[in-house]
């Protein structure tokens, strides 16, 4: 049996030159554990732009139908040189289907169910996926069933690795994103102390109307004072950031120093004991980050993945977020859109200037079959 549809293409030259279009493709027949998944529903995440747009010049792109060629600035073309002239799908995450299925006993167990799956290459009206990574949807909508593995699983990994580290408090930088909105409502579930920071009143309004005790506005002039009662009153020294450019994490750790001090009863010409960890997991910013350490020597700054956390989490864990997930799927983990896009429609002009402003609330959910 072949199968052909539609599907998106990414490819970026070594001139900057890159070109996104939908093609059509043949699907190849899944073998093993694979599966054929009609794709349904497949949300646009800022992961995902970062191969479909990057920092590319769309205001000045050549558009036409189904297909969008834009410039890649210097230095964002050469710092993607190992992807130069190769044409890549791209969709990480969505839900469909499935009309095939190789001959393995997990993908068998699957055929003709509605499943949420991560198959890399969503944005097409056919996607091969992991059996191994599909999660069989029951009553709920492909739209419903379309986030339900990288933010969802993200979110519950900060939870998960703060209590594997010990902590009873996390903060975290984008309150108000999708994903934030995800862990404020885990850590009221399971009684984890939330420092939000969010840059906009209305995103203060949304944290608070959804229960948040900590929310700090980091365009307020007394931003920092903020920042400082609420690492106080809940000992967040252990924090997220998917900003990843500027003086975000810097600020941080230097409230959490400043917090540490004042409970010092010595002095100290090396500053506070008090261990401070700061995780960047995103690159909303692609500025440099900037940091001024000035906050003692008990600091410890690194990145922080996925699909790592879930290979060092073990089956145990992953098995039971992935439960947690799907019990869940419309309350703590819920996503919302802004709208519903065609694949042809998501290359136009006035989507991707939309979509690719990652603005609080307005995600895109693209519908391949739709
Ligand atoms: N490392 C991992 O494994 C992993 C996994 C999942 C997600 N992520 C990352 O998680 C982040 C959030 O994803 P999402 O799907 O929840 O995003 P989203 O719902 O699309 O929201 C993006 C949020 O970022 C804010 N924002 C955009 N640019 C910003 C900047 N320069 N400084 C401060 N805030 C900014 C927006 O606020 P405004 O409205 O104020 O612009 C909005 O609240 C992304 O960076 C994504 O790449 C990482």
């Amino acid at each position: 049996m072949t199968t052909t549809g539609k599907q998106l293409f990414t490819t970026l030259e070594s001139d900057g030159t890159l070109t996104v279009e939908i093609e059509e493709s043949t699907f190849p027949d899944p073998t093993g554990n694979q599966v054929l998944v009609k794709m349904e529903a497949a949300p646009i995440n800022p992961s995902d732009l970062a191969i479909l747009t990057g920092a590319a010049d769309f205001e000045n792109a050549d558009y036409s139908r189904g297909k969008v060629v834009a410039k890649m600035p210097e230095p964002f073309n050469s710092g993607q040189k190992a992807r130069h002239g190769k044409r890549l799908p791209a969709g990480n995450e969505g839900a469909g289907t499935v009309v095939a299925t190789g001959d393995g006993d997990m993908a068998k167990a699957l055929d003709g169910k509605r499943v949420a799956c991560v198959p890399g290459s969503a944005y097409a009206e056919y996607a091969i996926a992991d059996a191994s990574m599909c999660l069989p949807l029951g009553d709920h909508s492909a739209e419903e069933g379309a986030s339900s593995f990288v933010n969802p699983m993200t979110a519950l990994g900060f939870a998960e690795n703060a209590k594997m580290d010990g902590q009873k408090a996390i903060l975290h930088t984008v309150g108000a994103s999708n994903l934030g909105l995800m862990l404020n409502r885990i850590c009221q579930e399971d009684g984890i102390a939330l420092v939000n920071i969010v840059r906009k009143d209305e995103q203060v309004k949304i944290l608070k109307d959804a229960g948040a005790e900590w929310v700090v506005n980091s365009s307020d002039d007394d931003f920092m004072d903020q920042l400082r009662k609420a690492i106080d009153a809940t000992d967040a020294f252990y924090g997220f950031d998917p900003i990843g450019g500027g003086q975000m994490v810097d600020h941080c750790f230097k409230a959490m120093e400043q917090v540490a001090v004042s409970k010092m009863t010595e002095y100290s010409r090396y500053g506070s004991n008090q261990q401070k960890r700061m995780f960047i997991y995103g690159r909303l910013d692609f500025s440099p980050t900037t940091l001024t350490p000035s906050y003692g020597f008990g600091w410890t700054l690194s990145g922080w993945l996925l699909t790592p956390f879930l290979q060092n989490a073990g089956m145990e864990t992953v098995g039971r977020m992935r439960k947690r997930v799907l019990d869940n799927l419309t309350t703590t983990f819920a996503s919302s859109y802004k709208t519903k896009v065609g694949l042809e429609e998501m290359l136009t002009k006035e989507a991707i200037l939309d979509y690719r402003q990652m603005k609080t609330g307005e995600k895109y959910l693209v519908t391949p079959n739709g």
